[in-house]
């Protein structure tokens, strides 16, 4: 067994919280493992099933090689010190779901993750996957009071990378080079930006047809659906708990990578007081930058309807205004 000094040195101070052992929660806490940069504490309210996880993972170290703790709790304590805190917890669609009718319940949950983020790891960025996702990234927001930059919804990477996939599969060619890009929420009205998805560099609006683009686009706007029906019970959680890992991995390194993430919007894209996937820089302040692309009419017209779909439902659901 090999040990890298610098992990050994950096184990105790530097730690990732994972909130909810469901499936996204559970990948998301292997492939931070995985990326041995940090302590993973996995909290649950069920605790065996957050024990259990992370023991489960932490027997896994010395078939994979890696160092750093994994440690499952259901005490918020325990996530004191945290870095980062990715919040999985809630519940997932089931068939016939969209994911706006799981607001009530996860709205519920969220209010009680946040709180015990608020009280114990006051200093930390919050990643949230949850669904509604852009909503309980707002209401994460608003609950722990930190400050916009710091709370960021998971969804334009895993979104992205569905497109990726399916431009891949179409183009025949690697995956890694497929740079995609996919804006507005995460859901039916999310905005896939052909014009700004290159393979090698070259847009796809020069490598496929348009119905081809058409086709792909649709199918990475259904493409959480298409798993969920698959499925037939619950949902993805390979691709959704490895992109909000990617993302806990450039705030904590402090990588700047740009990615599409949900932002709180202040005018940007004429959207306020709403939260909704936009190109962003993730570093160690959370959101370090928000991109505002230049759009054609259409898009722009997508992304704003996007993000008065999710004001509307603010307003509607949650009470805010
Ligand atoms: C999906 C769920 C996690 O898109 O929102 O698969």
């Amino acid at each position: 067994m090999t040990s890298n000094w610098r992990e050994i040195m950096s184990r105790g101070s530097r730690k990732i919280a994972v909130i909810g052992a469901g499936n996204v929660g559970a990948t998301c806490a292997f492939v931070l493992a995985n990326m041995k940069i940090a302590d993973v504490v996995l909290l649950d309210i069920y605790e065996g099933f957050a024990k259990g996880k992370a023991l489960d993972m932490s027997q896994n170290a010395n078939v994979l090689n890696y160092n750093g703790t994994i440690t499952g709790t259901s005490n918020y304590e325990d996530i004191a010190g945290a870095d980062v805190v990715v919040v999985t917890s809630g519940f997932p669609r089931q068939p016939g779901m969209t994911r706006e009718d799981l607001i009530g319940k996860n709205a519920e949950i969220v209010a009680q993750v946040g709180a015990g983020i608020r009280d114990h790891a006051p200093d930390s960025v919050v990643i949230v996957v949850t669904n509604p996702l852009d909503l309980m990234t707002y209401h994460m927001q608003k609950v722990t009071g930190f400050p916009a930059n710091r709370v960021i919804g998971q969804a334009g990477v895993l979104d992205s990378a569905r497109m990726a996939h399916f431009i891949a599969l179409e183009l025949n060619c690697a995956e890694e080079d497929v740079s995609p890009m996919v804006l507005g929420g995460h859901g039916d009205t999310m905005v896939p930006l052909p014009r700004y998805t290159t393979v090698g560099g070259i847009p796809i609006t020069q490598l496929m047809s348009q119905d081809r683009i058409d086709a792909i686009s649709a199918r990475t706007a259904g493409g959480g659906g298409e798993i969920v029906k698959l499925l037939e019970r619950g949902s993805a959680f390979y691709a959704p708990g490895s992109a909000a890992a990617v993302m806990a991995e450039s705030v904590l390194n402090n990588r700047r990578r740009l990615l599409p993430a949900s932002c709180l919007m202040t005018g940007q894209y004429g959207l306020d007081d709403v939260y909704i996937g936009v190109p962003c820089i993730l570093g160690s302040n959370g959101v370090e930058n928000i991109f505002e692309l230049e759009l054609t009419d259409d898009e722009l017209n997508s992304l704003q309807t996007s993000g008065n779909f999710y004001k509307s439902q603010l307003v509607e659901i949650l009470g805010y205004n």
